[in-house]
């Protein structure tokens, strides 16, 4: 008899997430923040609906941290998710999400190494990151996450200084301009496929993908969990669903949720 293509996993048959026509802001304070407000007040806009901002005032970074982009030179958007994950599952997005910024990266002849778990490097400095955030209906019990990426496209060395880490750009690093508008389309695209994928087959499909572009696999690392306790470590691999493995000296393995991460080597 023939296998229902879903009877290995038994998942729901996914839904196929499709981008709405982006919507563009010439400035807001956020564009995580003003979706949010989007979705306060309607709370059935659509799956796959998108922002971009060609400015924004208050950027908003991981663990309160801002976001510092420059007005029409970098790529700063949002879209809204409405995933069938469970939220156990739903702990991987960041890593999904880092794995197609990659991806469509990599289609522009830029090969960006991933560390756990959002940050997107070229040679250790930043070129993109990403905040996730959950969203709660009160009266439905209903839930959607905004996904925000920034992406640092046609930022010169003057200004990519005034980031308080070690960065880069597009332009940086190919010597020529990127259009905005194209980039964010092939950024779209990539994500489609890979949230597809990870829906359809779950974690399992994503981890190898992102395990091959990890910086810091088999690397001395430091983790700081969000007690500020600091473990340190190898990092030997990802758990089910994204979680960072790092075995200590002892040999005993951790199994991380959450942290910050440095390398040591
Ligand atoms: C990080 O690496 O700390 C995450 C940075 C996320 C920045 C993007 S830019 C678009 C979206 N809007 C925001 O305010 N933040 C995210």
């Amino acid at each position: 008899m023939p296998k229902h293509p879903f009877a290995k996993t038994s998942r729901k048959p996914p839904k196929k997430l499709q981008f709405q026509p982006t919507q563009w802001f010439d400035r807001l304070d956020s564009t995580n923040a003003h979706l949010q407000q989007m979705f306060r007040e309607n709370h059935a806009i659509a799956d796959g609906t998108v922002i971009a901002a060609r400015e924004q005032s208050k950027g908003r970074g991981r663990n309160n941290r801002s976001w510092l982009s420059v007005a029409g030179k970098d790529l700063t958007f949002s879209f809204l998710l409405r995933t069938q994950m469970d939220p156990t599952e739903q702990v991987a997005l960041p890593l999904v999400v880092g794995l197609a910024v990659a991806t469509s990266m990599e289609t522009l002849l830029i090969q960006p190494r991933l560390k756990w778990p959002n940050d997107i490097l070229v040679n250790g400095k930043k070129l993109a990151g990403l905040l996730v955030e959950k969203l709660n209906n009160p009266e439905s019990g209903e839930s959607a996450i905004i996904v925000g990426i920034g992406v640092n496209i046609n930022t010169e060395h003057g200004q990519i200084s005034r980031i308080d880490q070690p960065a880069t750009s597009l332009i940086l690093e190919k010597d020529h301009e990127f259009p905005l508008t194209q980039v964010l389309d092939v950024i779209l695209s990539h994500l489609a496929r890979w949230i597809d994928t990870w829906e359809a087959e779950g974690f399992d499909a994503i981890s190898p993908a992102w395990l091959q572009r990890c910086e810091m696999l088999n690397n001395e690392i430091s983790v700081t969990d969000t007690s500020g306790k600091v473990i340190k470590g190898t990092m030997s691999g990802l758990g089910p669903q994204g979680q960072l493995l790092l075995t200590d000296q002892a040999g005993v393995t951790h199994t991380l949720w959450s942290g910050d991460v440095t390398l040591r080597s």
